[in-house]
């Protein structure tokens, strides 16, 4: 089986899917704008060949790279994204080079939020109140359409940016000068309620691997405050019968967009009457060390396990579910450089074999853009059998871990 990867060495989780697929037996062809001596190591040793391109985002350019390139080794029997942003070229080196997987058309579904959407609604699937807008008037109508309070967010969104709730029209008035560089933003009825995802891997449009995890606080929230630690919590028993509409969705959204073989990412909503109400989807995994909080549930390898199903049509990695697993993203105080980390020795010690995993930055580092990346200044990964001594045991990382910076 040879397999194209697209971009096999940025971001940060892509080396270990490259390691999957050649740890089930694929030859794996990378084709990046990174040059390949910056492509991680992690990911060059399990790469066959690598291309590298002047710009991923010139996708004739690419196709006739990829095409020239790939000649003479008689062609690629997959190719591979698992990067948001390449989907739509990794859809088009497909339908150029003749390969099966996700078409333009279907890749469109995952990555339009309004196209999502309404092919949901065809389904008589649940998604919240919703229009596209190209214009501050069509903003204003829609909002007159949909009430008070609402979302307003960019088509093709990621990372919440860009996405704001307001309460009134004169917030949106507020909001409109802000938002001239999106051009399609989504205006969609506010949802108040829990979040959760709903992950999965699939061969052949069956379901080999379901995932759910809980964000705590809500995505939105989490990316404004920024005294706040954000958690996702992994959870252990999916089948609880609160979870059992977000199952039975997230089921009938794969259905409804035919997806068939990989990995998706579903966010949805449940609200205090037991309603489960889509969010979003995108045919890709969760970033932010949300795979990694799969292998820490299950005691597994979900990169190999994804592989698996891609190569061999079925994932035959352990996928019992032994324990929650929750990280906890942490944020400095300060500008400038780390300087201090307090607690840390404490929570060590009283926490003990339940921590899985520490990255943080090291003091003497300058601090990270918290806005922009979820990660911000480092994580705890925290497991435990228990849902509730899990989160107790989160919100004391939260609570008691404190990093300083400084200029
Ligand atoms: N209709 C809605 N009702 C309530 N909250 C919403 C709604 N739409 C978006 N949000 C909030 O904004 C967050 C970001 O929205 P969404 O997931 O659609 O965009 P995104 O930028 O692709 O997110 P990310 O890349 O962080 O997953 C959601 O996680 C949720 O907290
Ligand atoms: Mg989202």
């Amino acid at each position: 089986m040879k397999v194209l990867m697209v971009s096999p060495g940025f971001p940060a989780e892509m080396p270990r899917f490259a390691r999957g697929l050649s740890q089930v037996g694929a030859q794996v062809f990378g084709i990046g704008d990174q040059p390949e001596a910056m492509v991680p190591a992690a990911a060059r040793h399990h790469l066959t060949a690598y291309l590298q391109v002047p710009t991923l985002w010139d996708e004739g350019a690419v196709i006739d790279a990829a095409r020239r390139w790939l000649a003479p080794t008689g062609g690629v029997d997959r190719v591979e994204c698992l990067w948001e942003p390449g989907m739509m070229l990794a859809a088009r080196l497909r339908q150029a080079l003749g390969t099966p997987g996700m078409s333009p058309e279907q890749t469109i579904l995952f990555r339009d939020k309004e196209a999502m959407k309404q092919a949901l609604d065809k389904a008589g699937i649940r998604t919240p109140h919703h229009f596209r807008c190209r214009t501050a008037d069509e903003c204003r109508e829609a909002a007159e359409r949909v009430g008070y309070p609402l979302i307003i967010k960019p088509i093709d969104g990621a990372g919440s940016a860009d996405t704001y709730r307001l309460e009134s029209a004169s917030e949106l008035e507020a909001v409109l000068p802000k938002l001239t560089h999106v051009p399609e933003v989504s205006v969609e009825e506010f949802i108040d309620a829990r979040e959760y995802t709903f992950d999965t891997i699939c061969a052949d449009g069956r379901i080999q691997f379901t995932n759910i995890a809980w964000y705590r606080p809500n995505p939105l929230i989490a990316r404004t405050v920024q005294w706040i630690s954000p958690q996702t919590v992994n959870l252990r028993d999916t089948r609880r019968p609160e979870l059992a509409p977000g199952r039975k969705l997230g089921r009938k959204v794969l259905q409804a967009l035919g997806f068939r073989t990989g990995f998706t990412h579903m966010e949805w909503f449940l609200t205090d009457d037991g309603e489960a109400i889509f969010g979003e989807i995108g045919a890709r995994p969760p970033g932010a060390r949300s795979v990694d909080l799969m292998n820490y549930t299950c005691d597994t390898d979900v990169y190999v396990g994804w592989a698996q199903a891609v190569c061999h049509g079925r994932m035959t990695e352990p996928n019992a579910r032994l324990y929650n697993a929750a990280v906890i993203f942490k944020r400095a105080q300060g500008e400038g450089r780390i300087r201090r980390i307090e607690g840390l020795d404490r929570l060590l010690t009283e926490l003990g074999e339940h921590v899985a995993c520490i990255d943080l930055l090291p003091v003497g580092a300058p601090r990270r853009n918290w806005k922009q990346s979820l990660i911000s200044d480092g994580y705890l990964i925290l497991r435990h059998p228990n849902l509730e001594a899990t989160c107790e045991m989160a919100d004391r990382v939260g609570r008691d871990l404190q990093i300083y910076a400084s200029p």
